[in-house]
C-alpha cells in the first residue's frame, strides 16, 4: 500500500531519449544545397550572398525536423547562405569556422576536454559539427552527448565523430533527467542566444548537472568589440588582435553585443553556479563554473 502511494507521488524517472540514426537519415535539400561552386558565376553568387544583408532562413516549418527550432536560430548567422540549414553550407562551415579562428578554437576545445576527462557523462551543448564532443570522448568520458538545433550539423557530426550520442534539442529545453551529467561544455554557443534564452539555457544546465558538476563555457572575447585606436591595438596585441576584431565586426552575430553587455558573474550566480575561473584572451573568453 505504502509503496503504491510512493509510486504515484514521486516524479517519473526520465530516461534518455532515443538517438536518431543521423548518418542514414535523409535530410531535405534546401536552396543553399543548390549553390554551385564549380563556376565563376556560382562563386560570384556565393560572394554576393555572403556580403549581402543576412536573410531569414528558409525551411519547411511543417516538417517535424524544423518545427521546434527556436525562431531566433533561423537566421543567417555568420552570413552563411541559409545559415546552418543545408548539407552543403553547414559542411563548409564546420571547416571554415576553425580556419577563420586560426586554430585557436581547436586549442580551446582541447583544453576544455581535458578539464572533464575525469567525468563519466558529459554533454556538449551547441555541438555543431561535434568537434568538442569528440575531443571530450577521446579524453576519457564514456557517456558523451551532443545537442544542437541544426539537423544538418548533427548529421555531419554523427558521420565525422561516432561514439557520441547526438540529439536535436535547444539548450534552453533539454530532454534529459535532472542531475544526468557530471559535466557540460559549450563552445561559442551562448553569444548566439538572445539574453532571455541564454538565461534559460543556464537554468537548464543547472538542472541537468549533478551537484558539484562543472559547466565550461568558451565564448568570443569581449575585447574584440571594444573600440580601441588602431595604433594602440597593434602595439598591445599585434595583428592577431586586429584580425579577430575585424572578423567580429563583419560577421552577422545578432546577439553577440547583448552577450558582451551581460553581467556574466551576476548571471552565473543567479543561475546557481560558482565561478571557479575566468580568462579573457583574444579570441576566447573562458569560464569554468560549478553547480552549487
Ligand atoms: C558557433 S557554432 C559552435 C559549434 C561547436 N560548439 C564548435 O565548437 O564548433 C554554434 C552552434 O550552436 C548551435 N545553436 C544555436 N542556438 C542553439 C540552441 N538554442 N540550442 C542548441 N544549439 C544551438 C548552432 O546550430 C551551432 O551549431
Amino acid at each position: 500500500m505504502t509503496s503504491d502511494i510512493r509510486s504515484t507521488t514521486q516524479p517519473p524517472v526520465m530516461t534518455d531519449p532515443n538517438v536518431p540514426d543521423w548518418v542514414n537519415l535523409s535530410l531535405p535539400e534546401t536552396w543553399a544545397d543548390r549553390l554551385c561552386f564549380r563556376s565563376v558565376a556560382g562563386l560570384l553568387k556565393f560572394a554576393r550572398l555572403v556580403l549581402g544583408k543576412p536573410q531569414k532562413v528558409q525551411v519547411d516549418s511543417s516538417d517535424p525536423l524544423f518545427a521546434d527550432i527556436p525562431k531566433y536560430a533561423l537566421q543567417e548567422f555568420h552570413n552563411l547562405p541559409n545559415g546552418n540549414y543545408s548539407s552543403q553550407i553547414s559542411r563548409g562551415y564546420i571547416t571554415g569556422f576553425d580556419v577563420s579562428m586560426l586554430g585557436q578554437i581547436q586549442a580551446a576545445r582541447r583544453a576544455m576536454a581535458q578539464r572533464v576527462a575525469h567525468c563519466n557523462a558529459v554533454l556538449d551543448i551547441g555541438t555543431g559539427g561535434g568537434k568538442l564532443a569528440a575531443q571530450v570522448r577521446a579524453a576519457g568520458p564514456r557517456d558523451v552527448w551532443g545537442i544542437d538545433v541544426s539537423p544538418y550539423l548533427l548529421k555531419h557530426a554523427a558521420a565525422d565523430h561516432p561514439g557520441v550520442s547526438y540529439l536535436q534539442a535547444p539548450a534552453e529545453a533539454m530532454p534529459f533527467a535532472s542531475g544526468r551529467f557530471d559535466g557540460i561544455v559549450a563552445c561559442f554557443l551562448f553569444h548566439e542566444l538572445p539574453p532571455k534564452y541564454a538565461a534559460q539555457a543556464l537554468a537548464e544546465c543547472h538542472r541537468v548537472l549533478r551537484p558539484g558538476g562543472q559547466l565550461l563555457i568558451a565564448e568570443p572575447s569581449e575585447n574584440q568589440l571594444q573600440r580601441v585606436r588602431l595604433r594602440s591595438l597593434l602595439r598591445r596585441s599585434g595583428w592577431r588582435h586586429l584580425y579577430f576584431k575585424t572578423l567580429a565586426r563583419f560577421v552577422h552575430e545578432p546577439f553577440v553585443m547583448a552577450w558582451h553587455k551581460t553581467d556574466k558573474p551576476a548571471l552565473f550566480a543567479r543561475s546557481g553556479f560558482t565561478l571557479l575561473e575566468h580568462t579573457d584572451e583574444i579570441p576566447v573568453n573562458f569560464y569554468a563554473l560549478r553547480k552549487d
